[in-house]
């Protein structure tokens, strides 16, 4: 089983389970009427297990720009419901065919398909409900900040799922050549939710709402560069570490014939780009002062990140 968070993140790690738990109970299951066992498949897929990266990432990006974590946890909760309705997707016979998640038998594995496939579409209706449910001790989020969200929210997932749609063969990523093509894949199934959290994040830290602000651009270009990344150090453990560090197959990119960096430009070289994007990363903070150092840091652990 992965290691839910490093030291440092573990308590922001916690905030967000116990946000996300109080979500399905509260609003889900006692306000919307989600059914017990529609209920206990979504606890399934969310809570329990999954590194948080992304809800992380925003509570970091709400700091770095001179805000409160606590007021960026709805929209972790909301990009991590989204995070978790695309893996119980992912997983599907349909798409990768998938056993093992976070160390369990995926959804449809332990619920059955029908169960999963519904799960996935709850998870993605919750995640627009989470982002105007403030967190306890956390600001109301006003009506234009609200709308901001929704946007990065909608743009997040949608490159999401094109990236997906482009992974599954459906469609031609853009490029001239392979590594062009796999970065777009890259950037879209993956680097697209994690630029919406770190956005996200700035845009409830407090960021300009009525004019450009150079500390979006700078988390912005952060992101870019540790959403690339993630997915570079995804398909390196997928070549590199065992199925039981993962929590999920190993070996799984090359069995099922997938281009992936470690095919394209080895392992050494592979490791290399994840460091190097690590730099663009803090790069682009540049202009940021000590309030990013968390993001910083969380770069560079990604990238040597061994789950
Ligand atoms: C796995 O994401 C799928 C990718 C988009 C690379 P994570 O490595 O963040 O998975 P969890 O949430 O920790 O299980
Ligand atoms: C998944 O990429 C990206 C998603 C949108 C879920 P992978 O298919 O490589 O993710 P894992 O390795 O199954 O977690
Ligand atoms: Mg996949
Ligand atoms: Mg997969
Ligand atoms: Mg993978």
């Amino acid at each position: 089983m992965p290691e839910t968070a490093t030291y440092w993140t573990k308590p922001i790690a916690e905030a967000v389970d116990t946000h996300l738990r109080a979500f399905v109970d509260d609003v889900a299951a006692a306000r919307l009427g989600v059914p017990p066992n529609l209920a206990d498949a979504l606890r399934y897929a969310l809570l329990g297990g999954g590194k948080r990266v992304r809800p992380v990432l925003a509570w970091c990006a709400c700091e770095a720009v001179g805000g409160n974590g606590t007021d960026a946890l709805p929209a972790g909760a909301a990009v991590e419901l989204v995070h978790a309705f695309s893996l119980v997707h992912d997983d599907l016979p349909a798409l990768d065919d998938d056993e093992l998640r976070r160390g369990k038998p995926t959804l449809h594995k332990h619920a059955g398909e029908p169960m999963a496939v519904l799960a996935g579409d709850q998870l993605l209706t919750l995640a627009f409900g989470a982002l105007g449910e403030p967190a306890a001790g956390g600001r109301a989020i006003d009506a234009t900040t609200h709308r901001r969200l929704v946007a990065e929210l909608v743009a997040g997932t949608t490159g999401m799922i094109v990236g997906q749609t482009m992974d599954m063969g459906l469609d031609t990523p853009p490029g001239d050549d392979e590594l062009a093509r796999l970065e777009a894949v890259h950037r879209g199934k993956t680097g697209a939710l994690i630029r919406a959290a770190c956005r996200m994040g700035a845009i409830a830290g407090g960021v300009a709402n009525d004019a450009p602000d150079p500390r979006l651009e700078a988390v912005s270009r952060y992101a870019d560069a540790v959403g690339l990344q993630f997915q570079v150090v995804d398909d390196l453990l997928d070549a590199t570490a065992t199925t039981e560090q993962l929590g999920k197959a190993a070996g799984k990119d090359a069995d099922a014939g997938k281009t992936t960096y470690p095919a394209i430009l080895g392992i050494v070289g592979s490791r290399a780009l994840a460091r190097d994007l690590a730099q663009r990363a803090t790069d682009a903070l540049s202009d940021l002062g000590p309030e990013a150092d968390p993001l910083r840091r969380l770069s560079r652990e990604l990238a040597d990140r061994s789950a």
